[in-house]
């Protein structure tokens, strides 16, 4: 028995007009380009929290899991994040070297989807960037692991205190550390409700990329 009252039907976003409308003639040559554009457009319509992004990822066995995270940068030809990688998504990812990214701006009415390959920073980016952290941030992920089963929280706050109070430079903890996901596919979603949605898949072809509209 459903919690609501009804099955809702499918409602599908409104149109924004003061937009560029996804034109498969006309995308650039380099897919983050576009991305980058999308997540400026979604900005300037309003969307404080952009790159706020679902991260997908698996287990070598196929089980799949998501979660929210911070897109950092959008590279030439990757995608940053930071995350502990001793947590369930830092494993699955460097078991199997894969992951994919979902998001979808409300503002906009637009989508994207990219598929890629992972690659962890190595120790010295991922200690020049969480030199650059801000203070209660370095001391959290040094007292907090994700997905660890909470035993003493009053213990932990102490901890997280008086490493913020004491002073000392915040070395980072080796399970924290930066990635990329280099992509070899992502796709472009936009809402047309008057006609039919929009959609362009980007495909890496060696050191380029081939685009086409696919349907939606
Ligand atoms: C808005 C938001 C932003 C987040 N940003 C990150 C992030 O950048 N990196 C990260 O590891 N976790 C981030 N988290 C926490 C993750 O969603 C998740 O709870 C945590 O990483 C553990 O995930 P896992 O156990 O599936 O690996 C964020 C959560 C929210 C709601």
């Amino acid at each position: 028995m459903a919690k609501s009252a009804s099955v809702a039907t499918v409602v599908f976003p409104r149109d924004n007009d003061a937009l560029e409308r996804l034109d498969h003639r006309a995308v650039p040559r380099n897919p983050l380009d576009l991305f980058d554009g999308w997540i400026a457009d979604a900005r300037d319509h309003g969307a404080g929290e952009a790159t706020y992004v679902t991260l997908a990822t698996s287990s070598p066995e196929g089980v799949p899991s998501s979660r929210t995270v911070q897109l950092l940068a959008v590279e030439e030809d990757a995608l940053v994040f930071t995350t502990n990688a001793d947590s369930r998504k830092g494993r699955e990812m460097t078991a199997t070297g894969r992951a994919a990214v979902s998001v979808y701006w409300e503002q906009t009415s637009r989508s994207v989807n990219v598929t890629g390959v992972v690659a962890w920073a190595d120790d010295d980016e991922s200690d020049a960037l969480f030199a650059a952290e801000d203070r209660g941030v370095q001391a959290s992920r040094t007292v907090s692991f994700h997905g660890e089963p909470l035993r003493d929280e009053a213990e932990q706050l102490t901890r997280f205190r008086a490493l913020l109070a004491s002073g000392e430079p915040i070395a980072r903890p080796a399970h924290w550390r930066w990635f990329r996901i280099v992509p070899d596919a992502v796709t472009f979603w936009e809402a047309v409700p008057e006609a039919l949605n929009l959609r362009v898949h980007y495909r890496r072809d060696g050191r380029d990329w081939t685009s086409q509209a696919v349907q939606s």
